[in-house]
């Protein structure tokens, strides 16, 4: 094991219930609801009957609804683009509307902040530490925002193909570096520098953006990427929820999430498992806010890889793990662990 090592999200309900009742949130607090199995039937008979909320009524069609899928000819195995699934953004690559909507970006924060799980703290640990940090599907880029409001001093760069995302870090901070586009196409805008080979001491992936990566070339061209830019000390940090506890099972409308969103209106989060294919998890999120006339619905596939895979894929690309955990505490990684949490370094 390296030494080094041996010393400290997203979206969806991985976190145990009684982290997410006792998080505070930045400016209101979380209240995790739970409504039976049958609330999708039940609401029907209350809207028959005139007795179900505005605010609830607005979000049982959405529930209830089929997704419409509509193929594309453009489309991965598993990434179905459609009314609510991912959208092309460049060169057809597809980003899953709750990143690049920006309606649906907007909430990503109230639903996912900082003390919603302890990779937060685990996280910021590490780039405190480090000179130069690339975050790579850095989504609104908590992690550097907050490294600079901590007084971090080196270079701190976001990538994301989600436009929508990085809107967000960026109106709060310019004194980082927010960069649109993905290790594979490098920035999207023609006018921004590539990222040098070597360049960065730390490269993290956080909030399980690793599972957005649904297919072996995907993976491979990813982790080619990060080889090249990762200095000869340099450390990839990430992490991939364990395929072996099955976390999905507990993506369903039984939890329901709701939290004050943006000024203070009330947002409600609820998935749907859709589908499961080998390693690929399909679900879907519907979104309502207070005033919104109907839910937003988004539909993603993750990638769920074992330690095995996972090490395969890291081994190919130059990189040796030095040290993997099965939870934010460093805890073993075991059969039951939650989290596959891996230190690579370059090989
Ligand atoms: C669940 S969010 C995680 C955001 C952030 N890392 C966090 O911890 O809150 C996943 C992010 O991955 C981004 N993403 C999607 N496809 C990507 C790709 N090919 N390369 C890099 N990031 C990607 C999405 O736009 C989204 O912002």
């Amino acid at each position: 094991m390296d030494q080094y090592d041996s010393g400290g999200l997203g979206g969806l309900f991985d976190v145990p219930d009684q982290v997410l009742l006792n998080a505070q949130a930045p400016r209101r607090p979380v209240v995790e609801s739970a409504l039976p199995p049958v609330w999708g039937d039940r609401a029907e008979l209350l809207i028959a009957s005139g007795t179900l909320p505005a605010r609830a009524r607005a979000l049982v069609p959405e529930w209830n609804r089929p997704p419409a899928l509509m193929p594309s000819p453009n489309v991965r195995p598993g990434r179905k683009s459609g009314d609510n699934g991912p959208q092309a953004l460049h060169n057809d690559r597809m980003v899953d509307r709750h990143f690049s909507r920006t309606e649906l970006a907007e909430l990503y924060d109230y639903f996912n902040h900082w003390n919603v799980s302890p990779q937060n703290d685990f996280y910021i640990d590490l780039v405190m530490q480090a000179d130069s940090v690339l975050d790579v599907g850095c989504g609104t880029g908590k992690l550097h925002r907050v490294a600079r409001e901590r007084g971090h001093t080196g270079r701190l760069v976001g990538l994301d193909p989600a436009e929508a995302m990085l809107e967000v870090g960026r109106r709060d901070r310019d004194d980082v570096e927010w960069i649109l586009g993905d290790l594979v196409e490098g920035p999207y805008d023609g006018e921004t520098e590539p990222l040098e080979k070597g360049t960065f001491d730390l490269i993290v992936m956080s909030g399980h953006a690793f599972q957005v990566f649904t297919t072996d070339e995907e993976l491979r061209a990813n982790l080619a990427s990060i080889r090249r830019l990762l200095s000869e000390d340099g450390r990839f940090v990430f992490e991939t929820r364990n395929p072996a506890v099955r976390g999905w099972e507990a993506w369903s409308p039984e939890r329901v999430r709701t939290v004050d969103g943006p000024e203070g209106r009330r947002a409600t989060c609820v998935h749907r498992l859709r589908e499961v294919q080998g390693d690929l998890v399909t679900f879907t999120s519907d979104y309502s806010v207070e005033d919104w006339d109907e839910p937003q619905v988004s539909r993603s596939t993750l990638r769920f890889p074992d330690a095995e895979t996972v090490n395969g894929f890291l081994v190919e690309a130059s990189l040796r793990v030095s040290a993997q955990y099965g939870y934010w505490d460093r805890s073993p990684l075991t059969e039951k662990s939650a989290e596959i949490i891996t230190f690579a370094r370059p090989a």
